[in-house]
């Protein structure tokens, strides 16, 4: 989703901007700018192609020492140069980028018109300069909070002023947005990766918090404008771990860190052979679970139904995992002994917040998992576990699914301890077999050659299908979306079961099949079910876990090593992901920032 990037102080704004917009790249966008001030006027360049090319565009543009940069991901209109930010008001005053999206702009617009204002784009943004504009009567900030009381919906601003060419103003409300102080400088941006070059000593705005960043320091308002205190603290992040380090792009490098990370999320909660975790629920809160509620979206929602097979097999607590963007709507049936899970990589995905909003208010049990540590699900949730796989940058989650998926396994198996619902022996297994995952990783990312060549033969193709049954097709959903988000290659997961009740009718001669299995009991039927695709033409890869599968039955295998069923999800999706990641190098298409899409999904 849209990326902001903001900064006052001596350095040259522009290298500054671009340096910060590169690194939100990967957040998803279809248009780029900055707007800065030179000679009291501003100076706005804006693009719809690449960064790069915004770069080429301002190489010889004046030095500025204030600026705001801008990613965009269309919601209001296409990606044009009209369409892009930043907006400028019809007076040429003031200057805004804005992450979100304003609910009541069609009104504002209106509103505006009959009071002259012209409007020379599609966006909600628009309206924002104008609006500013319109109650500026000397008291900048005063028109800042007029505007922002008159706003509806999600939005991070950044806007400057060319009456005070000195000074960043800074708004929010149901959209991230964070402040950094150098030395002698300061930043605001959407996320951390975008100003960590030049600081990690970050203050998050609040909903309906105003930052006023001049003269080196930042002074923070609340949303009646009082001064308000607020602390910075440093962020344990390295800018390095934002970079391709040698990788051809992040998404290798990431998929190859599913080892690393896997070690760091159980090293963090095994201690001495004990899954611990520290959450505000007692024993006995535990103990009384009714019924468990996954709520996420995406991959990670695909971890929750991991989850849900996990928890389910070894606690017999019944799991419900819902899409955030449907549960949020659907007056969701919530009992007092209830516990909702929240997953999320980012902490910022809107349907996920709003979701926990929802719970919160309900006054039901909750925890959430994340990656993103001060997100906003991070730090509205009293409960947190965190995934440990460190900057995710590709759009395609793949290390942060394998983390969240691991983590679930944990609690699922920490939870089955308290309430004695499954063997000792069994638990303690799972838990050893979790703590030597990564060596089981290691070997599937070995020989990535085996996957390049399998991807090339499918890298022209129009449709696949991916078949398991139980946990196998929860990863199939995963393989599936992996394969069509990055290489618009159409696929399609199905049960094994269900084929004959439908999409079987698709199978013909060259048909390309995915089909996992690794549950010892449903071998037989999944034998059968893939000989029944085979007498249709379909060409099958097979994964599995080293089980004595007939010759015939499939074109190619690829074995996994053998580990308990319940936790093959961890290792049957890395060769999916790497399949989906050769497919897409095949088609020379742009791997880490798909059409469309985004990382940080930001906006309903
Ligand atoms: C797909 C992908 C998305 C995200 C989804 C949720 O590869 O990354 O489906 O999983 O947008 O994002 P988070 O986990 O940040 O809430």
């Amino acid at each position: 989703m849209c990326g902001i990037v903001g900064y006052v102080g001596e350095k040259d704004a522009k290298s500054v901007l671009l340096s910060g917009l590169k690194k939100l790249e990967y957040r998803g966008y279809d248009s780029c700018g900055i707007g800065t001030i030179v000679d009291g006027k501003f100076l706005v360049n804006k693009n719809i192609n690449r960064i790069n090319s915004l770069e080429e565009e301002v190489a010889s543009t004046p030095m500025s020492k204030i600026g705001v940069g801008h990613t965009r991901w269309a919601t209001h209109g296409g990606a044009t140069v009209d369409n892009a930010h930043p907006h400028v008001s019809n007076n040429k005053k003031v200057l805004v980028v804005h992450n979100g999206i304003i609910e009541n702009y069609a009104r504002l617009r209106e509103m505006l018109k009959a009071k002259g204002y012209k409007f020379y784009s599609d966006t909600d943004t628009e309206v924002i300069p104008n609006l500013i504009d319109l109650y500026n009567k000397g008291d900048f900030m005063q028109a800042v909070k007029k505007a922002m009381d008159m706003l509806e919906g999600s939005f991070a601003l950044g806007i400057i002023n060319v009456d005070d060419p000195n000074t960043l103003v800074a708004a929010k409300r149901n959209s991230p947005l964070i402040v950094g102080i150098g030395d002698a400088e300061s930043f605001i941006a959407s996320d951390f990766s975008a100003i960590l070059k030049y600081t990690d000593k970050i203050s998050i705005l609040e909903n309906d918090e105003y930052a006023v960043l001049k003269n080196g320091g930042v002074y923070f308002y609340d949303s009646e404008l009082n001064p308000c205190g607020k602390d910075f603290k440093f962020i344990d992040m390295k800018d390095e771990a934002t970079e391709k380090n040698g990788y051809p792009h992040f998404m290798l490098k990431e998929i190859n860190e599913n080892t690393i990370t896997i070690k760091n999320t159980v090293s963090e909660y095994i201690k001495d052979d004990e899954i611990v975790f520290d959450l505000k629920l007692t024993e006995e809160e535990l103990k009384n679970i009714n019924q468990i509620h996954i709520v996420a979206c995406g991959t990670a929602m695909h971890a929750g139904l991991n989850g849900k097979n996990i928890i389910e097999t070894l606690t017999r607590i019944p799991v419900n995992v819902e899409v955030a963007s449907e549960f949020r709507y659907k007056n969701p049936i919530l009992k007092e002994n209830d516990l909702v899970i929240f997953i999320s990589q980012s902490g910022e995905t809107a349907d996920t917040v709003a979701c926990l909003e929802l719970v919160k208010e309900r006054g039901i049990k909750y925890m959430s998992i994340v990656n993103v540590k001060e997100s906003t699900i991070d730090r509205m949730s009293e409960n947190v576990i965190y995934t440990k796989a460190g900057p995710e940058i590709a759009v395609a989650s793949t290390k942060a699914y394998v983390a969240q998926v691991c983590l679930i396994d944990l609690f699922a198996i920490y939870l089955a301890k308290i309430l004695k619902t499954a063997d000792k022996k069994h638990l303690k297994a799972l838990t050893y077999d979790l703590k030597t995952m990564h060596a089981s990783v290691q070997a599937v990312l070995e020989h990535p050659e085996k996957y390049a060549d399998y991807a090339k033969s499918i890298a022209n193709e129009l449709d696949m299908f991916y078949l398991g049954r139980g946990l196998d097709y929860y990863v199939a959903l995963e393989g599936s979306l992996k394969l069509k988000e990055i290489s618009y290659i159409h696929s399609e997961a199905c049960q094994f079961g269900e084929l004959k009740h439908g999409p079987i009718a698709l199978i013909e001669d060259g048909t390309n099949v995915i089909a996992i299995c690794t549950s010892k009991i449903l071998l037989g039927k999944v034998v059968s079910n893939i000989k029944e695709v085979k007498a249709r033409g379909a060409k099958v890869l097979l994964i599995t876990n080293q089980m004595q599968v007939p010759h015939e039955v499939y074109d190619e295998i690829l074995e996994i090593p053998h580990i308990d069923e319940l936790l093959s999800p961890i290792l049957t999706v890395i060769p999916l992901q790497l399949i989906a990641y050769y497919a897409t190098v095949e088609k020379g298409l742009d791997v880490d920032k798909p059409r469309n899409l985004a990382k940080s999904v930001t906006v309903e």
